[in-house]
């Protein structure tokens, strides 16, 4: 069962020879799915040969399998981790009853919701990161930016086999949809806003990498958790890649200020302008744009307040991060959590039924998790014996959802004045400058071995080989 079966029109390991029906819907998807991947995945990437990871089986040892694989013959398709025996609902209010194989009905219009919103994430980002390849730092990177890529389209592959199998024609309707919405696109959006962002210049997309897949990371782990089994052992697969693409994000900061760094020990200044002129970006604009990633991406959450969160929990369709490792009754009727809110010009904290407040929880989670990859960046600028310090913007700072919308605090977690914060915002994020200026660092390294002045190598390539290897061949 955990092994794929690549003869497959569709790779699984869902037995899908023996589900003609469903096969159908998806060999009927399958060609509207490379329609879209033609049109809106990576530009000018086809047949290309990449030296790409594929899932060949989903046993935690082993998983993947690397070699160049011509764009865009990737083979997506279906991995689910292998089932529990007997796997019990572990929270809510069906707590201690086997989990479900099928969608109950009082539940289906909830459970497609999540699904879709989870899928509808997975083509934008792959929209919002198509020009990038034009512009690689390196081959090593543009590898990174594919992996990334194919990645995502799989995880579409996952949230639409969801759809068709258990959710019928409106299943069948929502993988359509799902095709045909777009990134940025006024008539047409994707379903969350973080989604519909540019991602204008690599800095940027190695802050998504870093803080928004970590939300994708957080939205999983919580999926994990569901009482839907299927669901549960889908994301739990995504969730062995997501982690790739974390890694990109944080490794690829790093590798953004270890340059700037050595750039400011040759000049012996860390004074923003001289360092733009040697070509590196200036640790502020750095900031910046964490500021930005970091505060657009924990309005993902949803807002601090929400009985739907609150439904969905004791309904058993998602749990808590980590929820089996916690220690309290899992059902949460009794608890209460202390949310932040602002009220006359102070931030000051409200408690509210734990339930109302899960979206809040997991957002925290995040922000934990978050600050460990900061302070590793921290490192590196220590290391080159600067005090400069990059910072997560306090929670408050910059958000558009929930009840601290709209509040006007500073990065550092001060509530300001109006006129303050007209005047200081565009020091805390990016300027239509800052983009500029990274923007015009953008060039296109493709020769192995080499990379763009603002970046320095990693330590390490791909799969233990070389740094200096052909990751990708042009054809
Ligand atoms: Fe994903
Ligand atoms: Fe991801």
């Amino acid at each position: 069962m955990s092994s794929i079966d690549y003869n497959e029109k569709i790779p699984n390991n869902v037995n899908l020879a023996e589900d003609r029906g469903l096969r159908r819907a998806l060999e009927h998807w399958q060609p509207n799915y490379l329609g879209w991947w033609s049109e809106m995945g990576p530009e000018g990437s086809r047949d290309f040969d990449v030296y790409l990871r594929t899932a060949i089986s989903v046993d935690p040892k082993g998983w993947a399998q690397f070699d160049y694989v011509r764009m865009p013959d990737y083979r997506w398709g279906i991995f689910l981790n292998p089932g529990q025996e007997d796997r019990r609902i572990h929270f809510g209010d069906h707590k201690g009853e086997p989990a479900w194989q099928e969608v109950p009905g009082e539940y289906r219009a909830n459970l497609r919701r999540i699904i879709v919103t989870q899928g509808d994430t997975e083509p934008a980002s792959v929209e919002q990161q198509r020009h990038l390849g034009l512009t690689c730092p390196s081959l090593y990177d543009l590898r990174n930016l594919f992996q990334v890529n194919v990645e995502e389209g799989r995880h579409l592959w996952a949230m639409v086999y969801l759809l068709h199998k258990y959710f019928g024609r409106d299943g069948r309707e929502e993988g359509e949809a799902l095709l045909e919405r777009r990134s940025g696109e006024e008539d047409n959006p994707r379903i969350l806003q973080a989604f519909n962002e540019r991602t204008p210049d690599w800095l940027a997309f190695f802050m998504f990498t870093y803080f928004t897949d970590r939300d994708g990371k957080f939205q999983l782990c919580a999926l994990a958790e569901s009482a839907f089994d299927p669901l549960a052992r889908t994301t739990r697969f995504m969730l062995t890649e997501e982690a790739h693409h974390m890694f990109v994000g944080e490794s690829g900061v790093s590798r953004v200020i270890q340059r700037t760094c050595q750039v400011m020990r040759e000049l012996g200044t860390d004074d923003p302008e001289r360092v733009r002129s040697a070509g590196a970006i200036d640790l502020p604009t750095i900031q910046r744009y964490i500021n930005f990633h970091f505060s657009v991406t924990i309005d993902l959450f949803g807002a601090d307040e929400s009985s739907n969160a609150a439904t969905f929990y004791s309904t058993g369709l998602k749990g808590r991060f980590g929820e089996g490792k916690r220690n309290d009754d899992h059902v949460l009727k009794d608890d209460s959590y202390r949310v932040l809110v602002e009220r006359d010009g102070n931030l000051s904290e409200k408690e509210v039924p734990m339930l109302n407040a899960l979206n809040e929880v997991l957002r925290d989670d995040f922000i934990a998790d978050s600050v460990g990859g900061v302070n590793r960046w921290n490192k590196v600028i220590e290391k080159a014996g600067f005090d400069y310090r990059l910072i997560v913007p306090h929670k408050a700072f910059n958000r558009k959802i929930g009840s601290l919308a709209g509040a006007r605090v500073s990065p550092d977690g001060h509530v300001i004045s109006g006129d303050e914060w007209d005047r200081r915002m565009a020091g805390w994020l990016p300027s239509p400058g800052d983009r500029e200026f990274v923007a015009s660092l953008m060039g296109r390294v493709v020769a192995p071995g080499k990379f763009a002045g603002w970046i320095a190598p990693p330590a390490m390539g791909v799969n233990r080989l070389p740094v200096d290897f052909e990751y990708v061949r042009f054809n």
